[in-house]
């Protein structure tokens, strides 16, 4: 039972905003952790958020992972807008269909009734495949339009959990422990102050192109993922966060 609950969701958000130092807050009541169909009201808060931000010649660019799945299945009505468009963010093939940011693209954009694009590449590519993936036109035409993204949504990940999710090697690991890195996002991975430990070899946006996105959309829910969040937001300040009652109970009274 959650004490805040009482003073109500309005008053966490405030709350969150101001510890944080972010743009917005947006906190859906329950925790993530005990009931996992809230995935379902964070992915509907986070659609209607996005169909808020979507104008003319929008340029949306999508990350995957479970939450951002949720996302893409929350949007219920087109968008209204002309000529906007979806994509990854980034380069990156997850083992699962139904989590990977191409896949989350295309449902976004079948949803919106939009057009998008997708990327072929993998995130576990060595860097000479990268070099020469990075040659390829297709390829090149994808990432010049989301390197002109103005819209970015994106899921938070432990960096514990991300690293295990993607298998990474014991020496990453070992960078990552070392470092002390504790969240993931777009794949980077970043300490509890938000400095980069190691980033993912793949294409799509760098660091320097989430800086200059106007509107950014972090999304993440579960207390479990209270402090990869406290790092993210230590990234940007104009940043918009969508997260559940149990994260941000957790943010509260732990960070
Ligand atoms: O792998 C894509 C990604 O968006 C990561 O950047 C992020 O850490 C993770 O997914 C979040 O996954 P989930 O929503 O399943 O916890």
């Amino acid at each position: 039972e959650y004490i805040y609950k009482l003073r109500g969701i309005k008053d966490i958000e405030e709350k969150l905003k101001k510890k944080l130092n972010i743009h917005e807050v947006k906190v859906v009541p329950g925790n993530l952790e005990e009931n996992q169909y809230m995935m379902v009201d964070l992915g509907k808060t986070t659609a209607a958020l996005i169909l808020s931000k979507i104008h003319d010649n929008s340029i949306i660019g999508v990350t995957g992972g479970s939450t951002m799945a949720a996302v893409a299945h929350g949007i219920e009505k087109p968008s209204k807008s002309n000529n906007v468009i979806v994509l990854p963010a980034r380069g990156g093939i997850g083992k699962e269909v139904e989590s990977q940011a191409n896949t989350i693209a295309a449902e976004m954009a079948r949803r919106l009734k939009c057009q998008y694009q997708l990327l072929h590449a993998s995130d576990t590519l060595g860097q000479q495949a990268l070099e020469s993936i990075l040659q390829d036109p297709e390829i090149q035409k994808v990432t010049n339009v989301i390197k002109t993204a103005d819209l970015l949504v994106f899921g938070i990940g432990r960096a514990d959990t991300m690293a295990d999710r993607r298998d990474l090697s014991p020496e990453v690991i070992e960078k990552l422990n070392s470092h002390k890195a504790v969240a993931e996002a777009f794949g980077f991975y970043f300490t509890r102050e938000g400095d980069i430990v190691y980033e993912m070899k793949t294409v799509g946006i760098s660091y320097c192109d989430f800086q200059r996105i106007s509107t950014v959309i972090g999304v993440a829910g579960g207390a479990n993922k209270a402090e990869a969040i406290v790092a993210i937001s230590k990234l940007k300040k104009s940043m918009i966060l969508v997260t559940d009652e149990g994260a941000a109970v957790e943010i509260l009274e732990k960070y």
